[in-house]
């Protein structure tokens, strides 16, 4: 049952429309305890310090990985003098006990911290020990007498990164389509092509058992991937390529790692709520180890550097979550990585709603697409009758395509659309063209590496007795650090 004080602030809350939600934890003084219990870092904390100025009194709202800034907070309110308030004073103020501070505070005025803001969601106190609301940040704007200011520094360094290998995965669900291509594979190819990095590229056909698969679509999937990084231009002399159940030691780390890891943190993670939704009858331990598995993937090479979509940000937040907390535990030296994004990191879906997806029917093209598939796909998506006007989704669809692949002619038909003068199907057509024109090389290579069964093999034999050799020395590393060996 909910705090009556609490039940009270939300509804206070819910009139700002401050949008939030409520999470339950045992009696919990201090914000990291809070945040650890919950499995979420101190960045994604809001504390709330009351100062006290020649002025009044002022509530300062920060990050929890960020100190204060006296001198830039005297600033801001143009005052001389700047001291923390006592614990008595603090309870008169806020009327709750120190540790337990929420965000309104109707005697003071209220400044926010614009780092505050580089987030999306953030967890703050509730008035009472036992609960912490979960607010969206942009809300927060709405707190009455507040405003945002920079007002502290960064105490704790986000990203330690200096790892020069690069990790990434694709699962075997189907065949890749272009949202995978502009996202990821390409990324794959611009990093290997530097020659300064280590690249593992991976067909994460362990992910793909974690919703409900066939058995022998899996078996083929996983393979045809590895022949579509092949032919996309991967070169296994420069990259390792592998499987991922090639190299058990990825599900070993995992399990380690899920030691470290708050039920309650992969719970609330966006992708784990797709996924039951999209999978009611299949929420299995699997699907919501997920994450953790991921992040064994790519910290298992130490990689600092992951070249994937944007939807899979919040993966890497946990990846780099548990990187900390090994450091921190165990005395690891795992980097915190970060995302290598390609022009094409955010594809949109063919039916001009969401993003290009293998599980969305209608909503992709397949890089083995031919010609006239392409063309009848590209022709499906939806386009307003008449020209001119606002772009509807669809049509800012078309031009995001046109933008990646036939950039130099973009202008014109983006000016025709102005006029009220193009006509839709042309654009479609010149469209469904430039694409098979860069899909035509790779589906011709691909023809030949497919045929060629025994490079194939060799390639898969190669890239798992390479990775496995850098596998095996990270997981002794972590046994002997958590006392196992
Ligand atoms: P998966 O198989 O869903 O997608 C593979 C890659 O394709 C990218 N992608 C897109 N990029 C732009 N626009 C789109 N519409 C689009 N759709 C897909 C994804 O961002 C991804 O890069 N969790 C991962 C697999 C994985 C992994 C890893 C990745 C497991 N372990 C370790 C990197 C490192 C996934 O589901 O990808």
């Amino acid at each position: 049952m909910l705090d009556k004080n609490v039940l009270e602030y939300s509804e206070t809350l819910k009139k700002l429309g401050i949008n939030h939600s409520i999470l339950e934890h045992p009696e919990l003084v201090t914000v990291e305890d809070v945040q650890k219990y919950l499995g979420f870092g101190l960045d994604e904390a809001l504390a709330t310090l009351i100062m006290k100025t020649e002025k009044g009194f002022v509530a300062i709202v920060r990050r929890g990985d960020c100190a204060l800034d006296s001198k830039k907070t005297k600033k801001v309110l143009g005052v001389e003098s700047l001291s923390m308030a006592t614990d008595d004073e603090f309870r008169q103020i806020t009327g709750v006990v120190p540790g337990a501070a929420h965000i309104l505070h109707p005697v003071t005025k209220v400044i926010i911290d614009e780092k505050v803001f580089e987030k999306e969601k953030i967890n703050g106190g509730s008035g009472s020990l036992l609960y912490t609301f979960r607010y969206d940040v942009g809300d927060l704007k709405k707190i009455p007498q507040s405003q945002i200011a920079d007002v502290t520094k960064l105490t704790v360094s986000t990203v330690i990164n200096k790892s020069n290998r690069v990790f990434s995965g694709i699962r075997a669900t189907g065949r890749l389509h272009l949202g995978n291509y502009l996202g990821a594979v390409k990324g794959f190819l611009e990093l290997e092509k530097t020659g300064k990095y280590e690249t593992v590229y991976c067909v994460v056909d362990v992910h793909s058992i974690t919703t409900p698969y066939d058995k022998e679509a899996l078996a083929k999937n996983k393979r045809e991937i590895i022949i579509d990084y092949l032919a996309a231009g991967l070169d296994p002399k420069k990259s390792i390529i592998i499987y991922q159940s090639d190299v058990p030691e990825h599900i070993e780390l995992a399990f380690y790692f899920s030691s470290v890891v708050n039920v309650a943190r992969m719970l609330h993670l966006p992708t784990y709520k797709d996924k039951i939704k999209q999978h009611p009858n299949a929420v299995t331990m699997a699907l919501l180890n997920y994450p953790v598995l991921m992040a064994a993937d790519i910290l298992i090479y130490k990689a600092g550097l992951v070249p994937v979509g944007i939807d899979q940000e919040p993966h890497l937040e946990v990846t780099r979550e548990i990187a900390r907390k090994m450091n921190q535990l165990y005395g690891t030296d795992f980097p915190e990585p970060v995302r290598f994004a390609t022009k094409g990191e955010y594809i949109p879906s063919l039916t001009g709603e969401g993003k290009m997806s293998k599980t969305i029917a209608g909503s992709y093209i397949n890089l083995t697409d031919s010609l006239e598939e392409i063309r009848k796909k590209v022709r499906s998506v939806p386009t307003a009758t008449t020209a001119g006007g606002e772009m509807s989704s669809g049509v800012k669809t078309l031009f995001t395509f046109a933008n990646l692949f036939m950039p130099e002619e973009t202008v014109k038909y983006k000016k025709a659309f102005e006029d009220g003068t193009l006509k839709f199907v042309e654009l479609k057509d010149a469209l469904a063209e430039a694409i098979y024109r860069e899909l035509k090389p790779f589906q011709e290579r691909r023809a030949k590496i497919a045929s060629d069964t025994k490079y194939v093999d060799e390639v898969i034999r190669d890239g798992a007795e390479r990775a496995r050799k850098i596998a095996k020395a990270t997981v002794d590393e972590v046994k002997k650090k958590m006392g196992l060996i």
